[in-house]
């Protein structure tokens, strides 16, 4: 395991619990969307990569599929097991490295929140393609930011400074064109749009800066995917975006 992932491992262990209870990581209705996006066959052997808490792979079992899920974090792999624990047979965790995993062939993979958390998300996504069989498919879901440079550069900044587990937020279009690298056909992409409460997302972060500065930040410019929105009560709204890319590996 990597420095990166050791790293990734601790922080994820002391933010199982605040992530799990987090409103917009439970919300019905993206997992709904998540789930009708990925449009799998019924039935389908999924592999949930980085499963954290086992949000999404409750989602998916609830569908009818089956899910094997893996996680660095021994913590959110043990709030997997506790929450699909319904499902018996269906569910399976394990706590690893997606990069190591030796599993499968599964007929669909998903992550969710993970790219802007690895240090190469093209490694990442091709661990996938290799662990899905021929025509399997591959989602990657993930909050997005703004093409021009500069807007990115001021998002980023502030990313890191309220997580230290943060890499990079690709853009919408980057997030694409890691699938394409990776070999996929007949790509799609759906954006939507979602907000965060400031001190809500701040205050389940690993910040690196006080809290005071990073407001200051955020209220200093605005990007495509991270538009702070001050309200009348003093709190903030940060209007988002998260893209979910799809695509499908070529026939052997
Ligand atoms: C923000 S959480 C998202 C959890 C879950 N996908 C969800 O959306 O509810 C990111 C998770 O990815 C995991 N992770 C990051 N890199 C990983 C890797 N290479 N292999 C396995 N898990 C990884 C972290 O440990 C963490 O639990």
């Amino acid at each position: 395991m990597s420095d990166h992932d050791r790293e990734l491992s601790r922080a994820f262990d002391g933010q199982a619990e605040q992530f799990e209870r987090a409103p917009v990581q439970t919300d019905p209705a993206a997992l709904g969307a998540l789930v009708a996006f990925a449009a799998l066959p019924p039935g389908a052997r999924l592999l949930d990569a980085g499963c954290g808490p086992g949000i999404v792979a409750e989602a998916f079992l609830a569908g009818g599929h089956s899910v094997h899920g893996v996680d660095l974090s021994p913590e959110m792999v043990r709030r997997a097991r506790q929450r699909c624990e319904g499902f018996g047979e269906h569910a399976r965790f394990e706590v690893g490295s997606v990069l190591d995993l030796r599993a499968g062939p599964f007929e669909a993979a998903v992550s969710r929140l993970v790219v802007h958390h690895v240090e190469d998300p093209l490694a990442f996504v091709r661990a996938q393609v290799a662990l899905v069989a021929p025509r399997g498919v591959v989602i990657v879901s993930d909050h997005t930011t703004d093409p021009e440079p500069e807007r990115a550069r001021w998002h980023h900044e502030i990313e890191r400074a309220r997580d230290r587990t943060h890499v990079r937020t690709l853009t919408a279009g980057e997030l694409v064109d890691v699938l394409a690298r990776a070999g996929l056909e007949e790509l799609r992409l759906l954006e939507e749009p979602f907000e965060l409460d400031f001190d809500e997302w701040f205050d389940r972060g690993t910040p690196t800066l006080p809290k005071d500065e990073v407001r200051r930040r955020v209220l200093a410019g605005r990007a495509r995917g991270f538009e702070p929105v001050p309200r009348d009560d003093g709190g903030i709204t940060l209007r988002c975006v998260r893209a979910l890319v799809r695509g499908v590996r070529p026939a052997a």
